[in-house]
């Protein structure tokens, strides 16, 4: 098994590259791509960790080099928010970022999962499978938007609320990964209830959480320790799926629904990527709403990484 971390160098790059460097099975490669010059000294650090994980980095023209034979990829590659900023004002930076690097996946490792993390992710996935569709190599079933820190952030607050440990707390989360697109389905956490003003309350936090982060970083930067646990629960799943174990994950796939093109769903993960796109369930009337009134917004931010590629 070899996984990349494209972007290694940042902040959520060199959480993730540690958590993966900790807890990836034994025998696999890890290999860490970044245009910042620190980049082989952030490898060398890592290899000095005791585990039978094998990392090596690579500068900026070493990008082939890097992929050549990837099983996985993940992209953390690209600028984060300052308070008051948007995700889709990372757009003009990140959108050509995002596209070279997606081309050299095509040409060096095209069977590989491709897990996106640059924002603006609702924009930046269709990027990515138009870049994939223009080498004649997208597989719907290996491109993933990694929305899972939207997951581990409303456990935790759920957890909180409610007096309950969040490594117990299951929350559902849909949609997309900015604002009102991001929207937890607090009607299935199961064993828990909640009131109508906690709901919205909740969900509130939920959709801001990012910014929360990034205001209390003050100008420094956006989530990236969390982010870095969120990908590498994400990529170890992903790993797990592939060595034959039935893991779900909710993620922003490629769906063809009538909500939008892509969309977060719970996907049953395989060895192929995505084997199966699970129905979310029921929603109460307040989450059927809420569905209703991002939908546009979504379809937009989608229409608009479409459109970056063909012009
Ligand atoms: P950062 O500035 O700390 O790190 C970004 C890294 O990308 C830097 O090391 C930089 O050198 C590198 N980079 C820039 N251009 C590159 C290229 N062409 N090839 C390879 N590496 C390149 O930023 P960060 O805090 O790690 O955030 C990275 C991105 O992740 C941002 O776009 C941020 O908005 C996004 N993000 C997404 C989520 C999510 O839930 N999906 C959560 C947090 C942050
Ligand atoms: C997050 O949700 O923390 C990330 O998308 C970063 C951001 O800009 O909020």
């Amino acid at each position: 098994m070899k996984v990349a971390v494209l972007g290694a160098a940042g902040g959520i790059g060199q959480a993730l590259s540690l958590l993966l460097k900790t807890q990836l099975p034994a025998g696999t490669e890890l290999s860490l791509y970044d245009v910042a010059p620190v980049v082989p000294g952030v490898a060398v650090d890592l290899s000095h960790i005791p585990t039978d994980v094998t990392v090596k980095g690579f500068g900026k023209d070493d990008l082939a080099d890097a992929l050549t034979g990837c099983d996985i990829v993940l992209i953390p590659a690209g600028v984060p928010r300052k308070p008051g900023m948007d995700r889709s004002d990372l757009f003009n930076i990140n959108a050509g970022i995002v596209r070279n690097l997606v081309d050299a996946i095509a040409d060096n490792c095209p069977d590989a999962c491709t897990c996106i993390i640059t924002n603006p992710v609702n924009t930046t996935v269709a990027i990515a499978a138009e870049a994939l569709k223009a080498k004649g190599v997208y597989n719907k079933n290996k491109l993933f938007g990694v929305t899972t820190l939207d997951v581990i952030r409303a456990e935790t607050f759920v957890g909180n609320l409610k007096g309950l440990n969040p490594e117990n707390v299951h929350v559902p989360v849909i949609g997309g990964h900015s604002g009102t697109t991001i929207l937890p389905l607090l009607s299935q956490v199961e064993g828990v209830e909640f009131t109508d003003e906690e709901v919205a309350s909740l969900t509130t936090r939920i959709q801001n959480a990012g910014t929360e982060v990034v205001e209390a970083k003050a100008g420094g930067g956006s989530a990236t320790l969390s982010m870095g646990q969120a990908a590498a629960r994400f990529c170890l799943s992903l790993v797990a799926a592939m060595r034959g174990e039935n893991v779900v994950e909710y993620t922003y796939v490629e769906t063809k629904s009538d909500d939008a093109e892509f969309f977060s769903h719970p996907v049953r993960l395989g060895k192929n990527g995505v084997e199966e796109i699970l129905s979310y369930g029921e929603l109460s009337e307040f989450e059927e709403n809420a569905k209703n009134a991002m939908l546009d917004g979504l379809r937009g931010d989608i229409k608009l990484g479409v459109d970056f590629v063909n012009g």
